[in-house]
């Protein structure tokens, strides 16, 4: 499966995602788009992986000229802030996810990004947060939630601290559910969440496979 990486920042889930697909995996990323000359292209740029950095955004006609360019067949969003255009979100139904630092449906939507989502979750009293991987469509953090992963939440925490437990699951959540999609040919909910141990996210072993063999 060809794989497209939409970011606007440092792109860690990005490199999550890179380290996760082996030369073995089913799924490749073939192109890293952002709306800025973000810092995360530089994953991208040093594993020869081609780069393209948007001059406007908010149009789908560069990203329709890019994505068919490099016959992509998912787009995954990671840590990119902007809408994606409505042309490009009915042009790819089903195939552009999104990774987000909560619980989703809770602490989503316009505005909820980056820091403020942590400052939310935090000013609410929850006892739990986590990272959700869900379809996207024209409404920012409203698609299919596919995958989840939680992590407590402290008395004691800061938004940073906060946001950096919750993306350390992200960094194993985006890769499963990428390499899910992968095995299935189809963007398909993963059945349970993924683990500090889960040797399959860095081989990109089809488990189905296994189970075959025994
Ligand atoms: C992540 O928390 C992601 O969920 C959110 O923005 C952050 C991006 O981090 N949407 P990075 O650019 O992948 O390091």
């Amino acid at each position: 499966m060809r794989i497209a990486v939409a970011i606007s920042g440092r792109g860690s889930n990005l490199e999550a995602l890179l380290r996760a697909l082996g030369p073995e995996a089913p799924a490749r990323v073939v192109l890293v788009l952002s709306d800025r000359n973000a810092a995360g292209l530089a994953h991208a740029r040093e594993r020869n992986i081609a780069t393209q950095v948007l001059e406007r955004a908010e149009d789908g006609t560069e990203w329709l000229t890019w994505l068919s360019h490099y016959s992509v067949d998912l787009l995954v969003l990671a840590g990119y802030v902007k809408l994606v255009p409505a042309t490009v979100v009915a042009a790819y139904p089903n195939r552009i996810l999104n990774i987000h630092p909560a619980l989703l449906p809770q602490f989503g939507g316009p505005g909820m990004y980056g820091r403020r989502v942590h400052q939310a979750v935090l000013a609410s009293g929850a006892r739990e947060s986590g990272a959700s991987v869900h379809l996207v469509d024209e409404h920012y953090d409203r698609g299919a939630v596919l995958a989840q992963a939680r992590v407590p939440v402290f008395p004691d925490d800061t938004p940073e601290r906060l946001a950096e437990r919750v993306l350390e699951v992200e960094h194993r959540l985006l890769p499963a559910v990428v390499l899910a999609a992968a095995r299935a040919g189809e963007v398909v909910p993963l059945e349970r969440e993924p683990t500090t141990g889960d040797r399959r996210l860095a081989t990109g072993d089809n488990p189905a496979h296994e189970g075959r063999a025994r």
